[in-house]
């Protein structure tokens, strides 16, 4: 079924954002019948377009990345009549007006998509404010990176929230978007063997890791000045971390959900400054090989400053200070270049108190609920298992049981994060994007632990490891003096 119908600006409109995620995010939505007959995107920029030009980089863009799917002529021709382009100096508050002559219709519903860097966004709403663009229902969608700390992000909320209020800003943080991360609302909260097992007294300890391929892809300049810690645990593991972690809430709505979600940010324990070399690893990659092929350091990527001491790994070991979770740690480990892109969730459950095969298996093994996010969503479950036969001595052996939701679900559609957003933003749903609450709180947490990397910066270690691997010994040193360890990629 189309959605309501819809005005969709996008600022930034040839923007790599734009070109590489919101435009075959639409164009797929566009192929299931998600977008209403009457909804317009209107694409804004500096640059002195006009529509046919645009509808060009349209769909060069879309024959850029979506590579493994050809475009079909007759969606195509619907799709690109869909747009317009207005040459907007956003710097200009007066011009908007412009927006509005280019705007079919005045009575829809306006969405407001920022695809542009957080300095804009004062002017950009401003712009907006001043056509009336940012009344009632109309909504604005901004995006990661959010500020670089708790300061800049206030900053850049009020710069927001001057104009429109916290139910019509949408925060994206893609992660949300992804069916595996949804699931896992359902698996907690639908399921009475994980609803009543989610807590400090079977639950021994957490670990969630994102493991990226990918480099810099071009981005030293943006990467450099914040780093692993800003760029991915403040948002994308933060986030999974308060849904694996969050109470169950009352009932599904934005409020409820978020809510929950901030409590959690609010419980992390803070650091102590001193102890901060126990509990983090913060790495930097040299030249190695991912998949059989070299590939160059960090401090050799194109426009690289030889003396960075940026992060481009880190592992943390978090604590919830709350009834659920106290004597629980969560490890977090993501890094670039790392040995291959997967991402996961491992729930280590507590060992038996009494091992009563002690002859067969001098020590019983954690059962693990692995939930894979990406790629090859799915489950696993490791149990122990009796090796049928006669013998007089039985054999156990650790056993996994495994779902592959592509298998299982093999006939339904699975979309892409931007898919799943941009409807939610078409629907009014608040619920998968980032309340400004949580903003703050995952920002105080990380805020603290970047201070005392800095403060014990005469000892703050830098350790290297090389591409293609799973990070620094160091990280798996630092599980080893809890008696953990990473569980294996298998
Ligand atoms: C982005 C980060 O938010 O997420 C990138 O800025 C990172 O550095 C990317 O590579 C990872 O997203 P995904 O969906 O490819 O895991």
């Amino acid at each position: 079924p189309a959605e309501h119908a819809c005005n969709l600006i996008i600022f930034g409109a040839k923007g790599d954002l734009a070109r590489r995620k919101l435009i075959p995010a639409l164009y797929k939505l566009e192929k299931i019948g998600f977008i209403h007959p009457d909804t317009c995107i209107l694409g804004v920029g500096r640059a002195e377009w006009d529509t046919l030009k645009y509808v060009k980089v349209i769909r060069s863009a879309l024959e850029i990345f979506m590579r493994e799917e050809s475009i079909d002529e007759n969606l195509w021709n619907r799709f690109s009549r869909r747009f317009e382009f207005c040459n907007l100096d956003i710097n200009h508050t007066e011009r908007f007006v412009l927006l509005i002559n280019k705007l079919k219709r005045l009575d829809l519903l306006t969405i407001n998509y920022l695809a542009m860097p957080p300095h804009t966004f004062d002017n950009i709403c401003k712009g907006l404010s001043s056509i009336g663009l940012n009344k009632e229902l109309n909504r604005v969608v901004i995006e990661k990176p959010l500020g670089i700390d708790l300061d800049s992000a206030r900053v850049i909320n009020a710069n927001v929230s001057k104009y429109f209020s916290e139910t019509q800003i949408y925060r994206i943080d893609h992660y949300l978007g992804k069916e595996a991360v949804l699931n896992l609302l359902v698996l907690r909260f639908a399921n009475s063997l994980c609803f009543s097992n989610w807590n400090n007294s079977t639950i021994d300890h957490i670990q969630i890791t994102v493991a990226e391929e990918v480099g810099i892809e071009g981005r030293w300049g943006y990467f450099d000045k914040i780093g692993q810690m800003r760029d991915m645990i403040q948002s994308h593991l933060l986030q999974i971390l308060t849904i694996v972690a969050m109470s169950p809430p009352s009932c599904l709505s934005s409020d409820c959900i978020r809510d929950e979600k901030v409590k959690i940010l609010r419980a992390l324990r803070m650091v102590d400054p001193y102890r901060i070399h126990e509990i983090t690893v913060r790495g930097q990659y040299v030249a190695g090989f991912i998949g059989g092929k070299p590939v160059p350091g960090y401090l050799e990527e194109k426009g690289a400053n030889q003396n960075s001491t940026t992060e481009t790994f880190v592992s943390i070991r978090v604590n919830i200070d709350s009834w659920r979770w106290f004597g629980v740690p969560f490890y977090l480990r993501t890094g670039k270049r790392l040995f291959k892109q997967y991402s996961e969730i491992v729930i280590y459950f507590k060992k038996p108190v009494l091992n009563l095969f002690s002859d067969l298996c001098s020590c019983l093994p954690n059962n693990k609920l692995i939930i894979r996010l990406q790629p090859n969503e799915g489950i696993d479950m490791q149990i122990l298992s009796k090796v049928p036969g006669l013998g007089n001595k039985n054999r156990l052996k650790p056993v996994n049981m495994n779902l592959y939701f592509n298998k299982i679900f093999s006939k339904e559609y699975v979309s892409d994060a931007y898919e799943r957003l941009l409807l939610e933003v078409m629907r009014g749903i608040q619920v998968l994007f980032v309340h400004y609450d949580e903003v703050e709180g995952s920002w105080k947490w990380v805020d603290s632990i970047v201070k005392a990397w800095e403060e014990q910066s005469s000892n703050s270690i830098l350790n290297v490891y090389q591409a293609g691997t799973w990070g620094p010994s160091e990280s798996t040193a630092m599980m080893l003096k809890d008696n953990r360890s990473w569980n294996e990629y298998i």
